[in-house]
């Protein structure tokens, strides 16, 4: 009769948390995270975002404080998103390039505010900064176009480096853009500043509590498939990653998450580079739904999600989660 038990009984390595604690495979930690932030005018502003519950857009002073924070809890990188004022966006979106805007406002009272103690990633793309809420210039057809786009993104790419942001992030999906702003840095003394490109950006539906809040939701007419991919593509994902790596990617991004982590793990099984994924607005509604609606449980949702993207092969997760994630690890 006992012939007939299974000799390998996967449940025993189960039975405790101190066997469960020793047989983990992959461990979340604050260092996995990085901290999306929106920035509005003002001082003293905090304006929550209606679609983002417990998301808020924060005047730059407000900005610094977070960013503090983030020190505190051990999370090494905030990413920084402006709402620029309605009178300040344009066709071309020319305030991309002002060295006094939002953004560089931000960046640099993040840096008095922490110094060298975080890590500032900066989104390069037109949409927070357009009349239409597209990502770049359009033609006559509505059409966005590529290479005078790029142009136009290098600019707002070495406004930021020279703001102090750390890391630029190209979220664009134009042609070229990652080599074009790689030679821009290099040339203008920003040997050190990495590019961390959206190289594997689709064109979800996932992205509109986002647009509410940088303001581009209200403006936006159509769509970006013209320039973000196809959900239904993989292997278009693949030669994406190859040429941003070519032309000097330091680490790519994958986005939205979730629902791509089966292009994470390709990335990172081909590549052998660092990949991060962008868990996004609509990800964190869904997730605050959920709780809210009594499907699951906030916290162990937050952190069950977040240690999927670490298990895909991630080496962080950008997520609106991450100050709340911070504190359930820091216990
Ligand atoms: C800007 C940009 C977007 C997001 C990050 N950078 C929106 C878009 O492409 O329309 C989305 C992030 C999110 O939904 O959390 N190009």
């Amino acid at each position: 009769m006992t012939g007939s038990y299974p000799s390998l009984r996967m449940r025993r390595t189960r039975a405790t948390a101190w066997s469960r604690a020793l047989h983990r495979e992959t461990v979340l930690t604050p260092a996995d995270l990085i901290w999306p932030l929106f920035v509005t005018e003002g001082s003293g502003v905090e304006d929550p975002v209606a679609s983002l519950p417990g998301v808020s857009r924060w005047s730059v002073d407000g900005i610094a404080a977070r960013a503090k924070e983030a020190v505190d809890l051990g999370i090494p990188c905030i990413a920084l998103f402006p709402n620029t004022p309605a009178d300040r966006r344009s066709d071309d979106g020319a305030e991309a390039l002002n060295p006094d805007n939002l953004m560089c406002r931000a960046i640099r009272a993040v840096r008095d505010a922490c110094g060298r103690d975080i890590g500032i990633l900066t989104d390069v793309a037109l949409d927070p900064y357009t009349a239409h809420g597209q990502d770049g210039l359009l033609d006559g057809d509505g059409y966005v176009v590529n290479d005078d786009t790029v142009a136009i993104l290098v600019d707002q790419a070495l406004n930021q480096a020279q703001a102090g942001a750390d890391v630029i992030a190209p979220s664009d999906m134009m042609d070229g853009r990652v080599k074009a702003i790689r030679m821009a840095l290099e040339m203008g003394g920003h040997h050190n500043v990495q590019i961390m490109s959206y190289a594997a950006k689709y064109a979800s539906a996932f992205y509109g509590p986002f647009r509410d809040a940088v303001g581009s939701g209200g403006l936006l007419k159509g769509d970006k498939k013209s320039y973000q991919m196809d959900p239904a593509n993989g292997e278009e994902a693949l030669r994406e990653v190859a040429l941003d790596l070519s032309e000097g990617a330091d680490s790519v991004m994958v986005k939205p998450g979730l629902p791509y982590l089966d292009v994470v793990r390709r990335v990172k099984e081909r590549f052998e580079v660092p990949v991060f994924a962008y868990q996004v607005s609509g990800e964190y509604a869904m997730i605050e739904a959920a709780a809210a609606a009594g499907a699951g449980d906030r916290d162990a949702l937050v952190l069950e999600t977040l240690t999927a993207f670490k298990r895909a092969g991630c080496s962080g997760v950008l997520t609106y989660h991450a100050a709340h994630a911070a504190r359930l690890l820091n216990g």
